[in-house]
């Protein structure tokens, strides 16, 4: 198939360039003329292990390209994909759709043969009978479908996620579109990935309930650690004993700091949003969303007692600071509201990422970026483990911090709190 991929970002690089890993042949075009260029020359924007190397084969084999003639792809093209960027508006909390309705626009002048539209970008129920009213002109009739499929990737596992799916959802009542869908999706269709055919508006609904579900089932944990840590309990033994229940599941179910990143934040205020403009109240996503902002200044407060509220001049390292491991994403990571206050309140911050120097602290010269972990950990009264970087899971803080009175300060219980005893480190987790 030919496909064309309007946004370069982390849903539409990554999708595009699998699609053209599964043999079809992809145009991944972009308003941003710089960054088009960049990536014809090889740079990738973004950081997703993996992404790279597939980028270079499907280019050389001529099966993947990257231009800013927008149009011209979309004549070119069977299948388009919109995978813009649907940002929260901040005043109505609400996704932006400024984007997504440009490119529609776009698309309606250029419907030369009949093309399925594919929304993947994340947007509030409705938007795609809306982009069908865009593109619903006399000339254009039988000329296109409107569908829906949504994407579940995870940042940092956005390939395997793309390419060993639980699910694909088709939101459409097309059987043509359909078929189409399901011939383009069946190389990665294996017996465990289920093809899920339901209406426009119930895949748009899954997407956002679906992060909903999975915020939900963080901050569930996250306040279960609250309750273990006044219980002496260990909320790793609460994890396992409910995840082996199948019908709980494992997965998600790690405690740690508030979650964030680009989309439990923005999906699950953006569908209070849409509930409400339908009347409909959703007291449970409301208390996860206030539950996971409180998180931090719980976090915080945790920070004080463990050095007693003596901050002042003292030397706080961070290993990680994006919003979890595996990415380069620093937005909504809780490390945002956590240095602020830390600062404040007098400390100096250092801090250590894989995924290297972040100008959201250029402007604090009391936040120190260190090179390498043995750097960062040297000299320090707290560590803060805060993010689940496989290079964070064997540390030998003894050997890298002489500080008699080091404390730990586990974000996502990578080490065990008795071996840690056993080498005299203080040492604090999550939920025991
Ligand atoms: C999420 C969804 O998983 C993905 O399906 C969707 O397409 C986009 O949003 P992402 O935001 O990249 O993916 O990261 P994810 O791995 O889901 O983690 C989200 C947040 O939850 C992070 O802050 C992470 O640290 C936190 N988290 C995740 C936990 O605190 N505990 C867990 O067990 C899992």
């Amino acid at each position: 198939m030919k496909i064309c991929v309007i946004g370069t970002g982390y849903v539409g690089l990554v999708s595009g360039t699998c699609f053209s890993e599964i043999g079809n042949n992809v145009a991944c075009v972009d308003i941003d003329k710089k960054k088009i260029d960049k990536l014809n020359n090889g740079f990738v924007p973004i950081f997703e292990p993996g992404l790279e190397e597939l980028i270079k084969r499907n280019v050389k084999h001529k099966r993947l390209n990257f231009s800013s003639k927008i149009e011209d792809n979309i004549k070119s093209s069977d299948i388009v994909f919109i995978c813009v960027g649907t940002p929260t508006n901040k005043k109505s909390n609400q996704a932006d759709l400024k984007q997504v309705f440009k490119v529609a626009k776009l698309i309606k002048n250029n419907l030369n043969k009949y093309k399925i539209i594919v929304n993947k970008s994340t947007v509030p129920v409705t938007t795609g009978d809306k982009i069908e009213k865009i593109l619903n002109t006399k000339k254009n009739k039988n000329k296109f479908d409107v569908i829906s499929n949504p994407e579940f990737l995870r940042e940092g596992e956005a390939i395997r996620d793309f390419m060993y799916p639980d699910r694909v959802v088709i939101g459409s009542n097309s059987k043509k579109a359909n078929s189409v869908m399901k011939n383009l999706y069946l190389p990665i269709l294996k017996k465990r990935s289920r093809y899920f055919n339901c209406s426009r508006r119930a895949a748009e609904l899954i997407k956002y309930a679906s992060n909903a579900f999975l915020a939900t089932k963080i901050t569930f944990i996250n306040e279960m650690a609250n309750l273990c840590e006044k219980s002496n309990i260990d909320v790793k033994d609460i994890s396992i004993g409910m995840g082996l229940d199948e019908r709980i599941g494992d997965r998600f179910l790690r405690a740690g700091p508030a979650y964030g990143g680009s989309c439990f934040p923005k999906d699950t205020r953006a569908l209070v949003t849409t509930a409400k403009s339908f009347n409909t109240d959703l007291s449970i996503v409301k208390t996860v969303i206030n539950s996971n902002q409180n998180r931090n200044n719980l976090l915080n407060k945790r920070i004080l007692k463990l050095l007693n509220n003596k901050i002042n001049n003292k030397i706080i390292t961070f290993l990680g600071v994006t919003f979890k491991a595996g990415t380069d994403d620093m937005r909504e990571s809780p490390c945002l509201d956590m240095i602020p206050f830390l600062l404040k309140k007098g400390s100096t911050i250092k801090y250590y990422d894989p995924s290297g120097e972040k100008t959201n602290f250029f402007i604090n010269k009391n936040v120190k970026f260190s090179p390498n972990i043995k750097d960062a950990c040297n000299g320090a009264d707290l560590i803060i483990i805060h993010t689940e970087w496989n290079e964070f899971k064997q540390i030998n803080f003894r050997k890298l911090n002489k500080n008699k009175n080091l404390k730990v300060f586990d974000l996502r219980n990578l080490y065990s709190p008795s071996l840690m005893k056993k080498i005299n480190i203080r040492y604090y987790g999550i939920g025991r």
